[in-house]
């Protein structure tokens, strides 16, 4: 019998006795070990890469020293002259074999499923688990003696090199493969999709595969190309959706579907077309090739996931706003337009409800509330909110209708969030005069250069952000009362203020252009934030609790906001603000996230499913929750996380009826 030598793998602990002249990557695959293979043990790879650790390792029983493993051999030589040396004490794990007991290190880039550092500490990495998987292979050559098609031989390779059944070939990927096999010299990289479907096959060796994971949102389209053997993200590119022609916010561009006949195909066509061009501008960047990227993942609202599929989005217009489809979904990439590996798919993460869509379940997926004992809010702020609520035990969500005065529209000096926009501002409790800062600018107007800086951008309006702070601290400053009006009497303290019919008006900015806040500008944005608040209330109502743990911000608003200030105003509960964050492009995090790792798909469409679903139109304490939120922060809820660090004014009511006085529902959009 053949010596018997033990191995102990680091970090994993796993441990087996195997026969001597085993090689490390074959006790690893007997043991389960996570190492990387491409190349299947040719030594061509270099992704099997291991340590030796030396040492007495009085723990495992073992003395294990770098002789314990067969000496260099040419194979590894060949490898290190055409690719560089291997590190200290590391070896070829497919070559080097067992002459003795060994502790093996297996380092994290040769783990096949690594974790992937995120840059927020209280995020969970993500573990790498590429649905598609590259194989290279020995095809045998056609023999006329034995006559068989090239595709069985290959499939034949894949069968006997890696134990993989291929299945039924897909024609687009077929009419590639005599060429690719005749270029590779019958050796060739296989891209197979969940363990079974080729996507792509290569000339030659090829060692990495890449992904796109793209975040279709109504206003801008964003794309970020990741490596799916080490999760990084190579190059990024974004654009503004070109339905915006169609109609600036999601109901608008329903009406046009509803209006002209075929506009939903215009609309589809125009978000293939952004897609298909942002995969041109990353790869481009990477400087690698189209067909090189293996798998897409999609999020978006429920508009733009059905527009991208293709899919009528009329019923979404409408109670009681029927999905087509709300499961996760694999499409050839080809049948929606984008030109990528020729068998390759796309995956949509699936929709919640017809106004919680597959980016909320991005959102979900990164943030993860499902594995927390925290009871966590997270809101995605638009003109719909979209809120979810809940805990590992439960998750609620709904989207509440908040209209566009978050993103700078429809106020009087709004704009988007763009350079020269006013985003901070502070109002001196005494004088009441404001200072602000703008997009652009890290000082503050009533500093030394500001407005030599300022002239490069211009002050041009005022922003979301600039908005919340604004309103947040006129109220505090006493400028405004309680329920939101603008208080005329403080005219005899300060020019700031100047009636306007029967409103006041508070000037920000007495220049070129004058940047004020109005009357109808206060109600426009208690009116979002009371909306928003209604759901969040409904959501605890539903859940059986009075308060939140913990509360998340996502979306491009969400992390420009202070948070404190959106607590001022009452647009998220009382919370400690410890424990309230942003946490910027969720909705695209969640999409990488189900890019890299293919159990995560499964982990999205499971949670989703057991999400309860509230539909806002319908709950009869909508309305109730929404008058109370109409004031800053609430009438009835009490803020006592937020006075501890904010001292908020007494109750101020001012008799004087200000415009749009009263709740009202707003439509979605
Ligand atoms: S498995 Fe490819 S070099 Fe060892």
């Amino acid at each position: 019998m053949t010596d018997q030598h033990r191995i102990v793998f680091t970090p994993s602990g796993k441990r087996g006795d195997f026969a001597e002249g085993t090689s490390v990557l074959e006790a690893a695959r007997a043991l389960g070990v996570d190492v990387d293979s491409v190349c299947g043990g040719r030594g061509i790879c270099g992704r099997c890469q291991v340590l030796v650790a030396e040492g007495d390792f009085a723990k495992h029983g073992i003395q294990s020293t770098a002789d314990h493993l067969t000496e260099w051999n040419s194979v590894e030589e060949r490898y290190t002259s055409k690719r560089g040396a291997l590190g200290e004490h590391r070896r070829l794990g497919c070559q080097a074999k067992l002459c003795g007991d060994v502790v093996i290190d297996v380092p994290p880039e040769s783990q096949v499923h690594r974790q992937v550092v995120r840059k927020k500490a209280e995020t969970r990495a993500i573990t790498l688990e590429p649905v598609v998987r590259l194989y290279f292979v020995e095809v045998a050559e056609p023999d006329i003696d034995s006559p068989s098609s090239d595709y069985t031989r290959l499939v034949e390779a894949l069968k006997t090199q890696w134990n993989i059944d291929a299945s039924m070939p897909d024609l687009a990927v077929l009419r590639g493969l005599q060429k690719t096999l005749r270029k590779g010299e019958w050796k060739v990289t296989v891209a197979v999709r969940k363990g079974h479907d080729i996507v792509a096959i290569y000339p030659g060796l090829i060692e990495t595969a890449y992904g796109v994971a793209v975040d279709v949102g109504s206003t801008t389209i964003a794309a970020h190309l990741s490596d799916l053997y080490n999760g990084e993200t190579l190059a990024s590119a974004g654009l503004m959706n070109p339905q915006i022609r169609f109609g600036e916010d999601l109901m608008s561009r329903v009406s046009y579907v509803m209006m002209n006949p075929g506009g939903e195909v215009e609309m589809t066509d125009a978000v293939r077309a952004a897609l298909d061009d942002l995969v041109g501008e990353v790869v481009k960047e990477a400087g690698i090739t189209r067909e090189a990227i293996v798998e897409m993942t999609v999020v978006g609202n429920p508009i733009m996931h059905h527009l991208f599929l293709g899919l009528d989005p009329t019923e979404l217009g409408g109670a009681p706003f029927a999905l087509t489809l709300d499961k996760g979904q694999d499409v050839k990439a080809r049948e929606v337009g984008v030109s990528i590996a020729p068998g390759a798919f796309v995956y949509l993460l699936p929709c919640i409800a017809g106004h919680v869509g597959a980016d909320t379940a991005g959102v979900v997926l990164s943030e993860a509330p499902h594995l927390n004992d925290d009871v966590t809010l997270v809101v995605d702020v638009g003109t719909n909110a979209e809120i979810v609520l809940g805990n590992k035990k439960r998750l609620l969500a709904c989207s509440s209708p908040t209209g566009p005065a978050f993103e700078g529209a429809q106020l009087s000096s709004g704009q988007r969030a763009a350079p020269g926009a006013i985003e901070r501002v502070r109002i001196d409790h005494e004088t009441l005069e404001p200072k602000f800062k703008i997009i652009g600018s890290d000082l503050w107007s009533n500093e030394e250069g500001f407005w030599e800086e300022a002239a490069k951008t211009g002050v041009n309006g005022i922003c979301g952000s600039g908005i919340i702070e604004a309103i947040a601290e006129m109220y505090l400053a006493g400028v405004i009362t309680q329920d939101g009006v603008i208080d005329g009497d403080l005219q005899a303290r300060t020019p700031r203020i100047v009636g306007e019919g029967r409103t006041f008006t508070y000037v920000l900015n007495d220049g070129e252009p004058r940047i004020t806040i109005t009357q109808a500008d206060v109600r426009a944005i208690q009116l979002g934030k009371a909306a928003l608040y209604a759901g969040v209330k409904l959501l605890l109502d539903h859940y059986g609790v009075d308060h939140v743990d913990r509360i998340t911000l996502a979306g491009a608003f969400g992390s420009h906001i202070d948070v404190k200030y959106a607590m001022v105003l009452g647009l998220i509960p009382d919370c400690d603000l410890t424990k309230v964050g942003s946490a910027g492009n969720a909705a695209g995090t969640g999409a990488r996230i189900a890019l890299l790792n293919e159990t995560a798909r499964g982990e999205i469409e499971s949670v989703v499913g057991k999400i309860e679903k509230i539909e806002t139109a319908m709950e009869p304490k909508f309305q109730a929750h929404f008058v109370s939120a109409m004031a800053i922060p609430n009438k009835v809820d009490v803020f006592s996380n937020l006075a501890q660090v904010v001292t908020l004014p007494p109750p101020k009511v001012h008799a004087e009826p200000a415009e749009g006085e009263g709740g009202r529902r707003r439509r979605r959009g």
